[in-house]
């Protein structure tokens, strides 16, 4: 539902029951169940709604909702106890078994009576935050029970999220696709990246459309390169097991490619589902692929060794962590180069690099202008160019670097930044974050920021060539360490160096 408010156009979920797969687990626990309170607490849930969560532990409802009052309290920092109770009484808990046709069969009996128990009759969404393997499996079965169709109520209608990885390889992610296809229309289905629910993303759309200033200029004419910049300063935290199959470059490549496609596509004719959809499918199809050469001369691998500093302890490398073989060569840290080939990007570079265990959380998306020739003041030599630096998270700012003439009466230059902060006025504080947005898009059946599966096998295409080198010629391209909390291999430097650049 749509509600125009001057011209405000808001996102407004209408009555619906939610059921969330891996209720019991590190995603519910950190993102999910927090989105879903704060849903709660600033009261964007619908009027009428359930969640019921399932998991393989055995436990009943008041067990499981003392479990995530606790957790809640741990991850949200606003739980008051009048809200937790509250929220509280829209959860239930279901024990699951996702190998059996009968765990479906008694799930649709429950949800059949927690809709009349609501008054919310067959809308549903299904949350799929278990591990990837079980995606198929869940889905199949859900199909079998009957909860896919969208029949039995009037504007009965059931939607599966589900969760990165789409897969691990391009091979699983056709096979998921065209699984996923038997049992449920592309219109139900909704791929996550949490990337993309974030304002500042968002905001790159409207920096582009609505001010004049940007759009002219935003093309290979004026700009000499991007650069995105993805740095955490976690490590794997106990995700050995996923990480070791999947590695930094594929566990974030969905990350990268989104963020790229919202600063490089053609503005869409609208903002709704498929012009969003239809914008960044254009802009994939000219994305350049890496040739081995470039891949060898243009991509950097690296893993986090010792080093750095928490509460006092030096932090273990990759390599020392549980779960990991001492000689693992799978990589936490990448950095690339890549070029668009359509009119807008022809020959601007596309510089990426994303690692954990960096100096700090930063991701920053950086415009880079071509430098002035300085005009009638040609003769002084301008050092600086123009820098538009998007942070994304955890600062939320613009900064927009100008040359400007240096107070006094002698003539040379200075280097100057305007700064727009987002949450500078009351009321930009308490918006819905990335996971809250997404369930809420979710809710209202609105797919424009949720991944296509052609989305999915152009990134999967694009990165097989690279994972694939690395691992059978290793010595083309070889595993560079880092110390932690250092700001990662020199080489991912280098990888500007060499073009007369640096990273912003
Ligand atoms: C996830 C990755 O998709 O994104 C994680 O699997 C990563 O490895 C996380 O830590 C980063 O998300 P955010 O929103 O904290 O930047």
């Amino acid at each position: 539902m749509e509600h125009k408010v001057g011209f405000c156009i808001e996102t407004i979920p209408g009555d619906c029951g939610a059921v969330l797969f891996g209720g019991t687990g590190d995603l519910a626990a950190r993102k999910i169940l927090p989105a879903f309170f704060n849903l709660y607490r600033t009261k964007l849930l619908p009027r009428k709604f359930y969640l019921a969560a399932c998991g393989r532990t055995a436990m009943d409802t008041a067990a499981y909702r003392a479990s995530v009052k606790e957790k809640l309290k741990r991850f949200c920092g606003n739980a008051g106890e009048a809200d937790l109770a509250g929220f509280l009484e829209l959860v239930s808990y279901v024990k699951a078994d996702y190998d059996s046709p009968g765990f479906f069969t008694a799930l649709a009996a429950e949800l059949d009576r927690l809709d009349a128990g609501t008054g919310v009759f067959k809308r549903r969404f299904f949350y799929l935050a278990t591990p990837p393997a079980s995606f198929l499996q869940i889905a199949r079965r859900l199909k079998a029970a009957g909860l896919l169709d969208e029949t039995g109520a009037p504007g009965a209608w059931a939607r599966i999220l589900i969760e990165k990885p789409y897969g691990y390889n391009l091979a699983s992610a056709i096979e998921l696709d065209k699984e996923l296809a038997l049992n449920a229309g592309e219109e139900q289905v909704y791929r996550i990246d949490h990337y993309l629910m974030k304002e500042t993303i968002q905001n790159i759309l409207t920096l582009r459309s609505v001010n004049n200033i940007f759009e002219g200029t935003w093309n290979g004419r004026f700009i000499d390169n991007v650069q995105i910049t993805v740095f955490e300063d976690l490590g794997v935290e106990g995700r050995a097991d996923y990480f070791n199959t999947m590695g930094t470059a594929r566990d974030m490549l969905s990350h990268i490619f989104q963020m790229a496609a919202i600063v490089a596509m053609e503005l869409p004719a609208s903002f709704r589902d498929m012009g969003v959809k239809e914008a960044k499918a254009r802009l994939f199809s000219s994305v350049r692929k890496l040739s081995e050469e470039d891949i060898v001369k243009n991509t950097v691998r690296g893993q986090y060794g010792p080093g750095g500093k928490k509460a006092g302890a030096e932090l273990a490398g990759y390599r020392q962590g549980a779960g990991v073989t001492p000689d693992s060569d799978t990589e936490t840290f990448f950095a690339m180069k890549f070029y668009i080939d359509n009119e807008r990007w022809r020959g601007v570079p596309f510089y990426v690099r994303v690692g954990k265990r960096m100096p700090g959380k930063k991701t920053r998306i950086v415009i880079e202008y071509k430098k002035s020739d300085g005009g009638v003041f040609g003769f002084a030599g301008l050092d600086y160019t123009n820098v538009l630096h998007m942070n994304i998270q955890p600062e939320e700012s613009l900064i927009l670097s100008l040359n400007t003439k240096h107070p006094g009466p002698k003539l040379c230059f200075t280097r100057r930044d305007i700064k727009l902060n987002y949450r500078q006025h009351t009321e930009e504080y308490d918006v819905p974050g990335d996971y809250e947005r997404l369930l809420l898009d979710a809710m209202a059946g609105d797919q424009t920021l949720f991944v296509s599966s052609g989305d999915m096998n152009f990134m999967w295409n694009f990165i097989t060539p690279i994972v694939e080198l690395w691992r059978n010629r290793p010595e083309l391209a070889p595993l560079l360490f880092y110390p932690s909390l250092s700001a990662g291999p020199k080489e991912a430097g280098l990888l500007l160096k060499k073009d007369g650049r640096a990273w912003h």
